[in-house]
């Protein structure tokens, strides 16, 4: 998709990922705790990426390598701020990426996962044709909580940042916040930075005093203010993340309902941003799709699933409760209630798996059903097949995993082990109750010979028996 931004000159974008995030606690850097499944960094990146800016930088320095690799895949350049001395001296490490720069420089969080492209491009579109030296994206809120205040002058324009905790009593009353975003000239910017001096209550160079600089200079700097103050929300604790993540969540429900899925109780229903699904399928409540999970037309997911990193075909129904990951579930398949399919797990179409099967990195094929208590595990079963309640795969002797292949119209009775490396050709009968241990042939019948032996009248005696003991107990005089 591409943004009408005027072309009177380049658009470099700077991405600020460098912070610890001490209000997190946390042992990982703060853009790498996730909202729907996605790093916050590559939330902002998804979201300027759409801005087709001509360079994109990406600002690391706390857990670097982990932050780089959370951008793994975008076409961004990094820079190092080895030392976390503030937003100022982020945007500074930045620097030798627009060297030879003269465009404008927008400059974003990487802590704000709800921000959208379009408003992005609103900004930077009146920033270009109002000319402004310095831009600043502002919102109304209700409650200013711990977001820097937008001072103004009584005539309403704009002439500073203050920080929450450096600021007066009067100013803390200000309900203008500043979004943390900018849109900047390059060849203000970076002197402005060099410019800066930490003094302030946190003892670091803080970006926000740019504006304050502009103003002196008497260049054009302006605050732009945004409807949507939704979209500003940066994540700083566990709770601001829960609520964001709470939002993401209600956006994706929306965006699914209205491309034709229905959603039986929305509320309950978890999407990670990957996560696609065609039109007609029906999703029960307690339902998290995870990952690249892709969920064809007209499937029916009963409820409490968790689904991660599945291909789901057409028509496909997953019954109540199950854990499917990392599996393929080919159209008009069927999976559950309460069955545990991983690691590769295929079913072909018409596949039916059941009541408390686990299928790990195995082939059910075309119309094979396994319906009860099973394990299939490194195995390839061939169509039509119909596995007994009680079948285990017996895969791995304490060294290897082995594996089981069966053919083709093979049943499989109740209660049998399959002791892999094996393989059971086409059209065998597997007697109930066996263990096989060598190949079978096609079209022969296996069975362990086992004797059964009958005791006529034995249950009646032995109750007896059990009956005169309890009563020499009770009185070992008699
Ligand atoms: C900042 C703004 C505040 C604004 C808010 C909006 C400053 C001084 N304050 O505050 O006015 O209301 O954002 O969300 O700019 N970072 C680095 N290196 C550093 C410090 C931070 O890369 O040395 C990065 C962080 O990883 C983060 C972003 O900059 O992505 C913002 O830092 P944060 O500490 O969250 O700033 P706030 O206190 O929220
Ligand atoms: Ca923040």
């Amino acid at each position: 998709m591409g943004w009408n931004i005027t072309q009177d000159s380049q658009l470099g974008i700077i991405i600020l990922a460098a912070g610890l995030g001490k209000r997190m606690r946390s042992a990982q850097a703060k853009v790498l705790h996730r909202v729907a499944g996605k790093p916050l960094v590559s939330h902002i990146i998804h979201a300027v990426q759409r801005l087709h800016p001509e360079r994109l930088v990406v600002v690391v320095g706390h857990q670097a390598d982990a932050v780089r690799q959370a951008c793994d895949g975008a076409d961004v350049r990094f820079a190092v701020q080895p030392q976390q001395r503030g937003t100022g001296d982020a945007v500074l490490a930045a620097q030798p990426a627009f060297a030879d720069w003269q465009g404008q420089v927008l400059i974003v969080c990487g802590d704000t996962p709800l921000l959208t492209t379009a408003t992005l491009a609103g900004f930077v579109h009146d920033h270009r044709t109002t000319r402004a030296t310095v831009s600043v994206l502002t919102a109304r809120v209700p409650d200013p909580a711990d977001y820097g205040r937008v001072v103004r002058t009584p005539d309403g324009r704009l002439s500073r940042i203050v920080e929450a905790r450096d600021a007066s009593a009067q100013e803390r009353r200000i309900t203008e916040i500043n979004s943390g975003i900018y849109c900047v000239q390059a060849a203000f910017l970076f002197p402005a930075l060099r410019a800066l001096r930490p003094d302030n209550a946190q003892a670091e160079y803080y970006l926000t005093d740019i504006v304050a600089q502009a103003v002196e200079a008497g260049l054009s700097a302006r605050a732009v203010v945004t409807q949507d103050a939704g979209e500003l929300g940066g994540v700083n604790s566990r709770e601001d993340l829960a609520a964001m993540e709470h939002t993401r969540q209600d956006q994706l429900r929306k965006k699914w309902m209205a491309r034709g899925v229905t959603l039986e109780d929305p509320q309950t229903v978890y999407f990670d941003e990957d996560v696609t699904i065609d039109q007609d399928t029906v999703i029960g409540p307690n339902t998290q799709l995870k990952g690249r999970t892709r969920i064809g037309a007209r499937c029916r997911i009963d409820g409490s699933a968790y689904i991660e990193n599945c291909q789901i075909g057409d028509d496909v129904h997953v019954l109540f409760s199950v854990v499917l990951s990392d599996s393929q579930l080919a159209d008009r398949s069927s999976a559950g209630p309460f069955c545990h399919l991983r690691g590769q797990a295929v079913l072909a179409p018409e596949a039916e798996v059941g009541n408390f099967v686990e299928v790990k990195k195995s082939v059910i094929g075309q119309h094979t059903k396994a319906k009860h208590l099973a394990y299939i595990g490194d195995a390839e079963i061939g169509r039509d097949a119909n596995i007994g309640a009680g079948t285990i795969t017996c895969n791995y002797d304490g060294f290897r995993k082995h594996r089981t292949r069966i053919g083709d119209r093979v049943q499989v009775g109740s209660d049998t082990t399959l002791v892999a490396p094996i393989t059971i050709h086409d059209d065998v009968y597997i007697a109930t109750a066996t263990t096989v241990r060598r190949d079978v042939p096609a079209g022969a019948l296996v069975f362990n010979p086992r004797q059964q032996h009958t005791r006529e009248g034995w249950t009646a005696a032995k109750r007896a028996r059990e009956t005169d003991k309890q009563a020499e107990k009770k009185d070992p005089d008699g």
